[in-house]
């Protein structure tokens, strides 16, 4: 499964990426917000960073002016992903900008059927919102495991982008299930790394070797 982070914080992006283990990243309006970054600017930045797709989101509504959009931010770098809204201009746009080659990431996917309906658009990755899903009293893993299904049937291309995780157990889920992406917070990503009995191993190892005297270099 590969690992994006969702974030438009260069700091966040660099320290992950330093891992070597980081293979794109995402974004959207709201985190570029935050970022208090100008857009074309801080992609620009992340494009550097990191080898693989970096999805940056149109905010047009109409696909005249998504297109427009796309045009300006695919020129950025040539690791750019255009990620649309699942609606009926996301998806004409999606399957125009695919056309051409150009990677497209369809968001704000909530239902099996949308995310059949990106597939035959041509999408490069549907991105389902597991924890959006959670917090509306859906399972956002049944979500996943219904386009898994689907996608099988007809032996779709589109990758599924597993997104809005909150937390480890929906990337251990995601991974169960073979979801082919997924997308997390820093945070998220770090806590992957962490066990208690990792740590309390270490400092027993750690205690041990000093009582030895010697040392490996
Ligand atoms: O990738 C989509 C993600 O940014 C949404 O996450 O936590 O705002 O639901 P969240």
């Amino acid at each position: 499964m590969k690992f994006f982070v969702d974030t438009a914080d260069i700091e966040a992006i660099r320290e992950l990426a330093a891992t070597g283990l980081l293979d794109g990243v995402t974004t959207n309006p709201s985190l570029i917000a935050k970022s208090g970054r100008d857009f074309k600017e801080v992609t620009a930045e992340i494009c550097k960073l990191v080898d693989g797709p970096v999805s940056a989101e149109v905010v047009a509504l109409d696909h005249a002016t998504m297109m427009k959009e796309a045009e300006v931010l695919r020129k950025i770098a040539d690791n750019v992903c255009i990620k649309v809204p699942l609606t009926v201009d996301g998806l004409k746009t999606c399957k125009a900008l695919t056309g051409e080659g150009t990677m497209v990431n369809v968001t704000l996917c909530f239902s099996a059927n949308q995310a059949l309906l990106a597939a035959k658009a041509g999408a490069s990755f549907i991105s389902p919102f597991v924890g959006r899903h959670d917090d509306n009293g859906f399972d956002g893993m049944d979500l996943i495991e219904d386009i898994r299904l689907i996608y099988d049937n007809y032996s779709f291309a589109t990758e599924i982008l597993v997104a809005s995780v909150r937390h480890t157990t929906h990337v251990l889920q995601a991974a169960k299930i073979g979801a082919d992406v997924m997308t997390a917070p820093p945070k998220v990503i770090h806590d992957l790394f962490k066990h208690v009995l990792t740590e309390k191993g270490i400092e027993g190892f750690m205690k041990d070797w000093a009582g030895t005297g010697q040392s490996i270099l």
